[in-house]
């Protein structure tokens, strides 16, 4: 068996990897490694890697040829990802590659999505479905690891303005996502499976408030303010105009119940319960 991981130097990539090399042996796996100074570190490990991108299709060509499993892990979105996406699930097909995986977005209804963006996850599921390879999708809920992101650095001092009402998220960890995958992809056999990964709770910011007041001793309030209200306290920050719209597009959809689905798969494929909101938060937030 050998597996390829796209997105090997990222955040996500990195968990999977860290995983796979204790379920099975190094030499079965495989790394595409966009940037040259990031290989002699997934090098040291044992691991096959190769220097691609999406962008490149021989580059992909040269990593598949000898590979069982493709994980996609979504491009970022700054180029033509669904071009990107694309390109990876032709090559793979080409060389025969007999499974794909791919790391999607749980979400509750594509139909009625805010965030455009996500719809490109969707898009690229069908592509895979109609290539005819065997697949596993991996609908991974909103990281946890994006809050701290989210709240903003003033966190402690202002509290949580945010337009998502008292909508809910099922935030897991990045990297007990990638685990999962990790656990998945060595020890199933891929038969067209979707999974979505998320945490056993919900949580809505009225909760991320709460557990900051816990973990620090300093009252953290949330605010649900409305869009213009969230967009006039943005603006000063110097923040983009699109990356402004993207976040509210977040929010609308969190509002909307989109990100509150709540499965077992993360917890059976970890063997554990998903880290919670306020340990996970204790953490990232060195509390
Ligand atoms: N569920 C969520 O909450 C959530 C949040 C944010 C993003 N996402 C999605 O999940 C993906 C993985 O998350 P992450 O945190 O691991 O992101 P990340 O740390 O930015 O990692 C993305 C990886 O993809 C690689 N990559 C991007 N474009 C590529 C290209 N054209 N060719 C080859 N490799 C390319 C990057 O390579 P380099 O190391 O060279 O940059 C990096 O290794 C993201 O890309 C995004 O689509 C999900």
């Amino acid at each position: 068996m050998q597996i390829l991981v796209t997105g090997a130097t990222g955040n996500l990539g990195s968990a999977v990897i860290e995983t796979l090399v204790k379920n099975i042996p190094a030499k079965n796996i495989s790394a595409l490694v966009r940037e040259e100074e990031k290989i002699p570190e997934i090098k040291a490990k044992g691991i096959n890697v190769f220097p691609g991108d999406y962008d490149n299709v021989s580059s992909l060509e040269s990593a598949m040829k000898k590979v069982d499993t493709v994980l996609l892990i979504s491009a970022g979105d700054q180029g033509d990802r669904m071009q990107q996406h694309r390109n990876v699930i032709d090559i793979a097909k080409k060389s025969r590659v007999a499974n794909i995986a791919y790391t999607s977005r749980a979400m509750r209804n594509r139909e009625t999505l805010a965030h455009d963006l996500m719809e490109e996850h969707f898009l690229t599921e069908d592509y895979i479905k109609a290539s005819g390879l065997n697949y596993t999708i991996f609908r991974n809920t909103l990281y946890m690891d994006v809050l701290p992101i989210f709240v903003g650095k003033k966190v402690f001092e202002s509290g949580i303005f945010q337009p998502a009402g008292d909508g809910k998220v099922a935030f897991a960890l990045r990297k007990e996502m990638g685990e999962a995958i990790a656990n998945v992809l060595s020890n199933e056999i891929c038969e067209n499976k979707t999974y979505k990964f998320t945490n056993s709770e919900a949580y809505s910011f009225y909760d991320v408030a709460e557990a900051l007041t816990i973990l620090s001793g300093k009252e953290v309030k949330y605010h649900p303010v409305d869009i213009s209200t969230f967009q006039e306290r943005m603006r000063p920050t110097g923040i983009s105009q699109s990356m402004l719209q993207k976040v509210v597009e977040f929010n609308t959809d969190i509002k909307n119940g989109q990100e509150d689905e709540i499965t077992n798969d993360l917890e059976a494929k970890l063997g554990r319960k998903p880290t919670t909101l306020q340990e996970g938060l204790k953490t990232l937030f060195g509390l």
